[in-house]
């Protein structure tokens, strides 16, 4: 039977996030987008949700952010930085035990094709955010060369598989109902990179468990699916991602 994906992640965050120490930088584009997205400034409060190992936090150039580092996996959880300034919280997706109007931002980078039932994350973050807050998500494109390489080659090659649910061309109007405005919706193609192929081979099978795959057949995936391009790293590997940025609307006041 296919596991959950909270029951996948909790298998496969140690290797996720040997990854993620292998190649600290490999993602700094993507990361570093969804920063420029967030626009944060001192004092404010930054839910990352999932955050993986809070791996956030090192591409954010501004002093003094309270960071809620929010997982589901105790692995994850244990490797996001703690200090005066973070926490880190055991939590599924959809159940977010958080105070109403906490959140001055709040990011999800990655995650949502996990989830199914997206309405609901949406409505608690909705929920979760100060009116003046907002909410951006990172995802991947339906028909995307990114989701044909994670539900065919990581499905493949994954002995968990891998069944991502990714933004439709609906994704708009699927919110309608959610009193959520949408300021921005951009589609940003970027690199991951990296100073070697056996180096970018590695981050691969561990990212993404692909424990069936031979070297050369992790190769040959990221030729025939994603491609190399021209960045500034030795080895440079096509990625992108969908950037929603949401705020909660404006409530209309009439004069009595
Ligand atoms: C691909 S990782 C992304 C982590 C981090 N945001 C990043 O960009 O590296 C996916 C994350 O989603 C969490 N996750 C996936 N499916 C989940 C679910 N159904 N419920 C709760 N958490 C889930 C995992 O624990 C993992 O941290």
């Amino acid at each position: 039977m296919f596991d959950s994906y909270e029951d996948i992640f909790k298998k496969r965050a140690r290797r996720y996030h040997q990854a993620m120490e292998l190649c600290p930088l490999a993602r700094a584009t993507e990361f570093s987008l969804a920063v420029q997205y967030l626009n944060i400034k001192s004092n404010m409060t930054l839910f990352d949700i999932p955050s993986g190992g809070g791996y956030l936090k090192k591409f954010v150039p501004v002093e003094k952010v309270n960071y809620i580092f929010v997982e589901s996996s105790d692995d994850f959880a244990s490797h996001c930085p703690v200090n005066d300034h973070s926490c880190t919280l055991l939590s599924g997706l959809t159940e977010l035990p958080f105070a109403s109007h906490s959140a001055d931002r709040i990011l999800s980078l990655a995650a949502l094709h996990h989830v199914e039932n997206k309405q609901k994350f949406f409505r608690q973050c909705l929920d979760l955010l100060k009116t003046d807050g907002f909410l951006v998500v990172g995802d991947v494109d339906e028909e995307s060369k990114m989701a044909e390489f994670l539900n065919i080659f990581v499905n493949k090659y994954n002995s968990m598989g891998h069944e991502g649910l990714f933004f439709t061309k609906n994704i708009e109007a699927s919110l309608k109902d959610i009193s959520l405005e949408v300021v921005s919706n951009e589609y940003k193609p970027f690199f991951w990179e990296f100073d070697s192929i056996q180096k970018a081979i590695h981050f691969f099978r561990d990212l993404f468990g692909l424990d069936l795959a031979t070297d050369k057949e992790i190769f040959s995936g990221i030729e025939e699916y994603l491609g190399f391009g021209d960045g500034a790293s030795l080895v440079s590997i096509n990625w992108g991602l969908r950037y929603l940025c949401l705020q909660p609307e404006k409530q209309v006041q009439f004069n009595e």
